[in-house]
């Protein structure tokens, strides 16, 4: 069965792993925690939708947030709570157990994508969101090339930081543009941008000589994108 969420939990152990299936998400969440503005206030709060282990954790630090996460998993929660994240509630992300308008920044990362309806959950994110807090996500395109790079080439190289096998299905996969519109329709209008590795990081990385793999910004967002955007007051 493809994108079986019992296999966060099977894999528990390799959240931190720096040459386990999810590495390549701690370079993700660098990309994604870069669009993290400084809190605007003490006591200001982020809340990490699919928080996972906590891999964005690190890369707020000294960004002034209260991190809360928010993840179905069992094993997720205390590995993201022993990493720093603040809080993590068990939920699910289809119906976010937390009141409107309670972020000051809400991050949705590598989630979307494996959920039945992204575009209903982006619109839960803008809900949870306050009135001029930012809302930044990353997911994977409804694209043949998608597909062929996140299912066929990465599921199934043998080489440290691929995903783990059939964690994806490509028919869960999220339109940018039907994804745009959704937020916008609930108040957030979203810049949208592409993510690629800079490949020739992967070689130092690999022979441990840098470590991590830097996510550059691309114009196309048919693979891996990017969505940033702010809620209108
Ligand atoms: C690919 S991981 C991404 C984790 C984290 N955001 C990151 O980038 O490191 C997907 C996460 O989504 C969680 N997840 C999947 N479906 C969910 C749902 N319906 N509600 C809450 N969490 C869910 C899984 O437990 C897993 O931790």
């Amino acid at each position: 069965m493809r994108n079986d969420p019992r296999q966060y939990d099977e894999l528990a152990g390799q959240w931190w792993d720096p040459r386990g299936h999810f590495v390549s998400l701690s370079w993700i969440a660098k990309a994604r925690a870069a669009q993290v503005p400084r809190a605007p206030r003490p006591g200001a709060v982020l809340v990490d939708v699919a928080c996972g282990g906590g891999l964005l954790h690190p890369h707020l630090e000294g960004k002034g947030y209260t991190h809360i996460g928010v993840d179905l998993s069992q094993e997720g929660p205390k590995v993201a709570r022993s990493h720093g994240v603040d809080h993590v509630v068990r939920g699910d992300i289809n119906r976010i157990p937390l009141a409107d308008g309670c972020a000051d920044v809400v991050v949705a990362g590598q989630c979307l994508e494996h959920v039945e309806d992204p575009y209903a959950v982006a619109i839960e994110c803008c809900r949870i969101l306050k009135p001029g807090g930012k809302f930044v996500l990353d997911t994977i395109a409804d694209t043949l090339l998608a597909r062929l790079f996140i299912i066929t080439v990465s599921e199934n190289l043998p080489l440290p930081g691929m995903a783990p096998k059939g964690c994806h299905d490509h028919k869960l996969f999220v339109n940018p543009d039907r994804l745009a519109r959704a937020c916008e329709t609930a108040g957030v209008p979203m810049k949208l941008r592409g993510l690629f590795p800079h490949i020739s990081d992967f070689l130092p990385w690999f022979l441990r000589l840098r470590p991590d793999v830097r996510m550059r910004p691309v114009r196309a967002t048919n693979v891996l994108y990017q969505a940033v955007g702010t809620k209108v007051a």
